[in-house]
């Protein structure tokens, strides 16, 4: 086969490759390989190429027993890892024999897989911490205190909370799953915000007079419509205004705006924003961009003693996505945080 239509298939491949020929030497790179091992490397020996050991055990593994052989190759710059499956396959015989190997970057298929499995221990372990309080109580019901009423009465009410952050925990993670299913089915009814906004601080009022907050709701002249969801609106506002009660009621009270912006600089077009703000203790900033992952707390003993499941913010963000919107997240340590949803402005 002459050498540049050799050279010309391999370039047509758009994942890395790698030709060895039998005297261990490398033939043939594609671009893709050029890309990730550097240019001018044919003719070098294939292991001070590949260097990790697995790797070069599968290019000799498949040169020695003729049978293509899997591994994998993993690959580090600044700023994060990459992870390949390296298929090496036997290609030609007699003084053509040749091991082609091949390199799919499986790093989102893992990365997703880690994901998954973060989540599910994060979610075994918030559900464990209520269960085995209530499991506790129940045990101290049955003995030493069995015959005490006044102990029976206290434990009950504890139990019952421990069983509303179960049942918050797992509705809150119902709601999660529900938004990311709809997460690129985008809304088309128009919504007007401020009504919104103001039937929530409606529901929310029981909880701001106990924590002796003031809920402010300002002027919107002429704000314009967005495309929305309704409850899905309701829920990102409700778990602003909630939060900034919650964390940042020292203040003794929350602001909310609206405004028209121009132009947003990451929506990278006109936007209505919708601003929380709390004169509360603010929030330190290296946990702010971390703070819509999911079981993410700034406070994490205040959250779990307010009966906080640490998605709230996860929720906002997914939702916001499917708007086609953005959360700004600002702070002041000392002064108070400031959260505003910002939505595109409909086109005519
Ligand atoms: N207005 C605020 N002031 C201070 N901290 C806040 C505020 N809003 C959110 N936070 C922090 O962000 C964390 C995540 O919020 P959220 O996702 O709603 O979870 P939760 O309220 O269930 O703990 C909270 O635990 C809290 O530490
Ligand atoms: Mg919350």
């Amino acid at each position: 086969m002459p050498n540049d239509y050799l050279a010309s298939l391999l370039a047509g491949v758009p994942m890395p490759l790698m030709l060895v020929g039998a005297n261990e030497r490398i033939l043939r790179l594609n671009p893709a390989a050029v890309s990730l091992f550097g240019a001018n490397m044919e003719g070098r020996h294939f292991y001070t190429v590949l260097r990790q050991p697995a790797v070069v055990e599968c290019v000799s593994g498949a040169f020695n027993s003729g049978m293509p052989r899997e591994s994998r190759f993993s690959r580090k710059d600044h700023t994060h890892e990459s992870i390949f499956r390296v298929i090496c396959a036997p290609v030609g015989s007699g003084r053509d024999a040749a091991v082609l190997a091949s390199f799919e970057d499986v790093t989102p298929v893992e990365t997703a897989g880690q994901m998954r499995r973060d989540f599910v221990a994060n979610v075994s372990h918030e559900l464990r911490t209520p269960l085995t309080a209530i499991l506790g109580f129940i045990e101290t019901l049955r003995g030493p205190a069995r015959d005490d009423a006044e102990a029976r009465e206290r434990f009950l009410s504890t139990m019952a909370r421990e069983a509303e952050r179960m049942n918050r925990l797992i509705s809150d993670l119902l709601s999660l799953s529900r938004v990311e299913t709809e997460e690129r089915v985008r809304p088309t009814e128009l919504q007007v915000l401020p009504e919104i906004v103001l039937s929530v601080c409606h529901g929310l009022r029981p909880i701001a007079d106990d924590a002796g907050v003031e809920i402010r709701v300002g002027p919107a002249p002429d704000l314009p419509m967005v495309r929305g969801d309704a409850d899905q609106l309701r829920q990102v506002f409700t778990n602003i205004i909630e939060n900034a009660v919650k964390y940042g009621g020292e203040g003794d009270r929350v602001e909310i705006s609206f405004a028209t912006i121009q132009r947003d600089p990451i929506l990278a077009g006109p936007a209505v924003a919708v601003a929380v703000q709390d004169f509360g203790r603010g929030i330190d900033s290296i946990h702010i961009h971390r703070l819509t992952e999911r079981f993410y707390r700034a406070d994490s003993h205040r959250s779990q003693k307010l009966g906080g499941t640490g998605l709230g913010l996860a929720i906002v963000k997914h939702i916001m996505n499917r708007h086609r919107g953005r959360l700004k997240i600002e702070s002041d340590v000392g002064k108070g945080s400031r959260f505003t949803a910002l939505f595109p402005q409909p086109r005519s």
